[in-house]
């Protein structure tokens, strides 16, 4: 399955997610002071606490919007306030809420790059969301020796030089939402499980190594959120319905 870039639209009044659903709203992280504002007044202490660390304003700004923009998203499921939504971290960081207010059914998972985040949300599967900035310059197969499979790389290496840096960011964010949705983080070896990555392939987690079963229970859906940016979802099971939704930063 692939979202295209004109996939992302206005989300309705009343917002329902079904069992079989997955959403995935694209948040701008330029807002205005006013929203940032407002969303920070959302946040909680320990959240507050970080956003003080980052050392450059910008990056501080943009992790207020992230989070205070996945607190507003989830408050519209769950119509509580989003200032009163608690977050739980698994032991790889990875965030979910609390059981009391419904983080075994509603899942998210959330990414950013550049000016962009991602939220992913869908009911009782495992998610996980990766968005990365296409960029011609970088080191591709240098980087891709260290990082992906023997087969990845033989594909990557296989493709016309022009196509190579879409297809290492593509791959790239296809093994990060993988290990994002499983939520353990870089202690899943990276080279020891293989996604498609040519170009016009559909998204797919191929094979992970002494493991025959794993690849068969997870779908990867290709997310074009901009013309120089890739994004992959990874969620457990079968997708049938993908919802795109445009946060607003109206609320
Ligand atoms: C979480 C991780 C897997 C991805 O982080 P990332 O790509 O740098 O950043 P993203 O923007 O995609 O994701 C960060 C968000 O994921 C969530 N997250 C944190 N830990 C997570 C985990 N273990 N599993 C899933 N999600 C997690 C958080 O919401 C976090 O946002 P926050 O910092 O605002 O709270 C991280 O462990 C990491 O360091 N990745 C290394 C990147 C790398 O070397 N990749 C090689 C690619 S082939």
């Amino acid at each position: 399955m692939i979202a295209a870039l004109d996939s992302w639209n206005s989300p309705p009044q009343n917002l329902t997610l079904d069992i079989n659903e997955i959403h995935v709203w694209r948040v701008s992280l330029a807002q205005t002071e006013s929203c940032l504002q407002s969303l920070q007044q959302t946040l909680s202490t320990d959240e507050r606490t970080k956003a003080e660390r980052f050392h450059f304003p910008k990056g501080r700004s943009q992790f207020i919007v992230s989070r205070g923009a996945l607190r507003e998203i989830l408050s519209r499921y769950l119509n509580i306030n989003s200032h009163i939504l608690r977050f739980d971290y698994n032991p790889y960081g990875k965030p979910s809420l609390i059981a009391a207010q419904g983080g075994n059914t509603l899942r998210f998972n959330l990414s950013h790059c550049r000016e962009m985040a991602l939220i992913a949300i869908t009911k009782n599967r495992d998610i996980g969301v990766d968005i990365e900035g296409i960029n011609p310059n970088f080191p591709c197969l240098e980087i891709a020796e260290r990082f992906f499979s023997s087969l990845e790389n033989t594909l990557l290496r296989s493709l016309p030089e022009h196509l190579q840096s879409t297809a290492f960011f593509t791959c790239w964010t296809r093994k990060e939402a993988y290990i994002k949705a499983v939520g353990k983080g870089l202690s899943i070896p990276l080279n020891q499980f293989d996604v498609s990555l040519a170009p016009g392939e559909p998204a797919a987690l191929l094979n992970v190594e002494d493991n025959p079963e794993e690849a068969s229970r997870w779908s990867l859906i290709e997310l074009i959120p901009s013309s120089d940016m890739v994004a992959t979802v990874a969620v457990a099971g079968d997708c049938s319905k993908l919802h795109c939704w445009q946060w607003t930063g109206e609320f």
